[in-house]
């Protein structure tokens, strides 16, 4: 039997982007018996849980995941853990010590809990900034972890730390490594802003992209919706027990390329504004999806350049106007404080 069946489950981050995503598809198919939701909305919101006050096995818990009295409440009879509460790699470009401190920290703690809780499976969203730019590619799970930035350094101790509990304790811990995800919810503000929803705002008011370098750094960018069932399906494989995961759709995809995409499905001719290279950035991330696919036979459904279209709909069904979305994007946003819109009128 699927361990996710009638299993209370809980994901901490599970009011941000990914983390509400794989709340909706917990609870459309995979038959849980509860979701708890253990997020401090620092950067998550209440209305991406579409579920709350409709569905009566979700619960949000809007508390720290280092308080503990919280933590201990949010873990009382839960059998499955996914853990994805964690700061942004912009964020630590301004903010390091913060960024360790729930990242690793934070990590360290959840799994202690978790482990006293007896929680039959434990799912730690981990990241592709661990290996910081791509020494070959495809990536394996070999790959060396060389991460540019305190982030991806955060995230990799969270991941030994995961794999430590299932080699010292026998915890049965996953490590997933998710690379990039776009879709509806994903972040265009603040220093949480990616470069795919910033794109589509700027385009969305006539604005070229920004792009920082020369736009030839590449990335493997996933839909949400697939990043959400792959990891569902990586909670419920028991041969991913102990095991390290790459995550991504083995397709690559080059700034350049992924701002004349925005622009045609925008319906607009937008010469890209070239920036100084952002600090930290990694050159070329592109996944070998071999291992995902034996252990789970998981394969991505959606298209990139369909899943962009359908992205560019959604922003534009959004309640806030463009431009008052873009007052919420600052041009540099790993140091949020010094930046103007370029091409802003
Ligand atoms: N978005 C991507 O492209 C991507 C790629 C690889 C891995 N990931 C991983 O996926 C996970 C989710 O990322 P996301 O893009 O959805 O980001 P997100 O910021 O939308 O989600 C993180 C959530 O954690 C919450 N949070 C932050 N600090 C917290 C704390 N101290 N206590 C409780 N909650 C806290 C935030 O409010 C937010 O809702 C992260 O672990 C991230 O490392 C994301």
């Amino acid at each position: 039997m699927s361990v996710l069946r009638n299993a209370s489950v809980l994901v901490t981050g599970g009011a941000g982007f990914i983390g509400s995503h794989l709340v909706d598809e917990l609870l459309a198919r995979h038959d849980v018996h509860a979701v708890r939701v253990l997020d401090n909305l620092v950067n998550g919101r209440e209305e991406n849980l579409e579920g709350i006050g409709r569905d009566e096995r979700l619960v949000l818990f809007r508390a720290d995941i280092r308080d503990e009295a919280a933590l201990e409440a949010a873990l009382e009879g839960v059998d499955v853990v996914f853990h994805l509460a964690c700061l942004g790699v912009r964020h630590s470009l301004h903010d390091p010590s913060e960024n360790h401190d729930v990242n690793a920290g934070g990590t360290l703690l959840v799994l202690e809990r978790a482990r006293e809780a007896a929680v039959s499976r434990f799912v730690h969203v981990s990241s592709s900034e661990v290996f910081g730019t791509a020494q070959y590619a495809p990536m394996d799970e070999r790959h060396p972890t060389w991460p540019e930035t305190v982030y991806g350094g955060s995230k990799l101790a969270g991941e030994a730390y995961a794999r430590a509990f299932h080699r010292t304790y026998g915890m049965r811990t996953v490590v997933a490594r998710p690379f990039n995800t776009y879709g509806p919810r994903s972040h265009f503000e603040g220093d949480s802003g990616e470069v795919i929803p910033r794109t589509i705002v700027r385009a969305l008011c006539g604005l070229p992209p920004l792009v920082f370098g020369d736009g030839e750094q590449t990335r493997d960018f996933m839909h949400v919706a697939d990043t959400a069932a792959g990891l569902a399906a990586l909670g419920k494989c028991d041969a991913a027990v102990g095991q390290t995961v790459n995550l991504g759709s083995g397709s690559e995809v080059s700034i350049n390329q992924l701002c004349d995409i925005v622009s045609r499905a925008v319906g607009a001719d937008l010469e890209p504004i070239r920036m100084e290279p952002r600090p930290g950035d990694v050159r070329r991330l592109l996944v070998d999806p071999t291992l995902v696919r034996e252990l789970t036979r998981f394969e991505t459904k959606v298209p990139f350049s369909s899943g962009i279209a359908d992205l560019v709909e959604w922003f534009r069904r959004r309640p806030e106007t463009p431009q008052a979305m873009l007052a919420r994007i600052e041009d540099r946003n790993w140091a949020p404080s010094t930046t103007v819109t370029a091409g802003a009128s």
